[in-house]
């Protein structure tokens, strides 16, 4: 299994979209794939479920919210007992192997947040904080050791577009990170210091593991990053734009984040009336299309890297 967090502190970059679909071709390719939604604006959610369909069978006791609710989270519930099959982009999975599954998530997550950071306080002792402060940041990761979670290839995590807490223990859990971003200056501004938080938060909790006397509850963590992956990119006559070809050559050449080869078109006519189907844009679209290309490229290229090849070694 192989755990992959999306994210970017800037909103609007694609993150959602690119994990609908980049998990939805991993499945159309036979992989099995979990999908967890972590954003309080629920959009991946939303995604495979009518607003009507989450209300009715998912809000009150199938949302990661009611996961992170507890002390620690995952004492009360367990994160297995949420997870979804949605029907509608499991239909059109039909005649694959593959399989896509989801944890929902729920708009309250943004105050669970906030309660979260609260609880890291109120430890008097040294060595009592540095274990709350594992066992907050490493929830999602235990939970996902649990052998229910092994039958799954890939689990792609949606973060919402900040450093919270809760976006911390998707950090935590991932063995890789993916940063969706768009080719203009504000978009790739922040990489550089997205990936030093990263790494802050990474040596933050080793430092805490290695602690004498530390818990042995936890191992330390080394999350790579995967790479940027540019979307919404402007393409006239076959080519990318120069503006943003100049930003895409600036991150490529200055940054400290990878870029990966594969890029995602801008392409209203497939992404814009994303969520009302059931059904990511890529699985829905036939024929030849470029998009279509781009995305099973970037498949190919995150599956090769992350050594998940379908029939393969997983
Ligand atoms: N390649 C694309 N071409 C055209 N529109 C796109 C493309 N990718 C995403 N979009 C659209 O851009 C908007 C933002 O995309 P998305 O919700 O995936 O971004 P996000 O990074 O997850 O946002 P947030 O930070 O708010 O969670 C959506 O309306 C989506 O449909
Ligand atoms: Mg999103």
């Amino acid at each position: 299994m192989r755990i992959v967090a999306v994210m970017n502190y800037k909103g609007g970059v694609g993150k959602t979209t690119l994990t609908a679909n980049l998990g939805a071709v991993a499945a159309s390719r036979g992989l099995r794939v979990l999908l967890i939604d972590l954003d309080p604006q629920t959009n991946l959610t939303f995604s495979f479920f009518s607003i009507d369909d989450w209300h009715q069978s998912l809000k009150d006791n199938r949302t990661i919210r009611q996961w992170y609710d507890a002390e620690i989270p995952g004492r009360d519930t367990s994160l297995a007992d949420l997870v979804v099959t949605p029907e509608r982009v499991n239909k059109a999975l039909d005649n694959t192997a593959g399989q896509l599954d989801l944890i929902s998530s729920h708009l309250g997550l943004i105050d669970i947040d906030l309660e979260l950071a609260a609880r890291l306080g109120g430890t008097t002792t040294l060595d009592g904080s540095k274990r709350k402060f594992l066992d907050l940041h490493g929830c999602l990761r235990q939970a996902l050791e649990d052998a229910h979670f092994a039958e799954y290839d890939l689990v792609l995590i949606d973060c919402a577009p900040n450093f919270g807490l809760v976006t911390k223990t998707a950090i935590v859990a991932s063995q890789q990170i993916l940063v969706p971003a768009k080719a203009d200056y504000l978009s790739t501004l922040g990489l550089d210091y997205l990936v030093g938080n990263c790494a802050a938060l990474v040596q933050q909790f080793n430092d805490f593991v290695n602690h004498k006397g530390g818990t042995r509850n936890h191992r330390p963590i080394d999350p790579g990053i995967l790479g940027v992956v540019f979307t919404m990119v402007q393409i006239y006559s076959q080519q990318v734009t120069l503006a943003q070809h100049t930003y895409i050559e600036e991150v490529r050449l200055n940054s400290r984040v990878p870029v990966l080869e594969s890029r995602i078109r801008n392409s209203p006519r497939h992404f814009g009336d994303a969520g009302e189907s059931g059904v990511p844009a890529m699985l829905r679209t036939t024929g030849r299309d470029e998009v279509v290309r781009e995305f099973h490229e970037l498949t190919d290229e995150v599956l090769s890297a992350l050594e998940l090849v379908p029939g393969g070694q997983r």
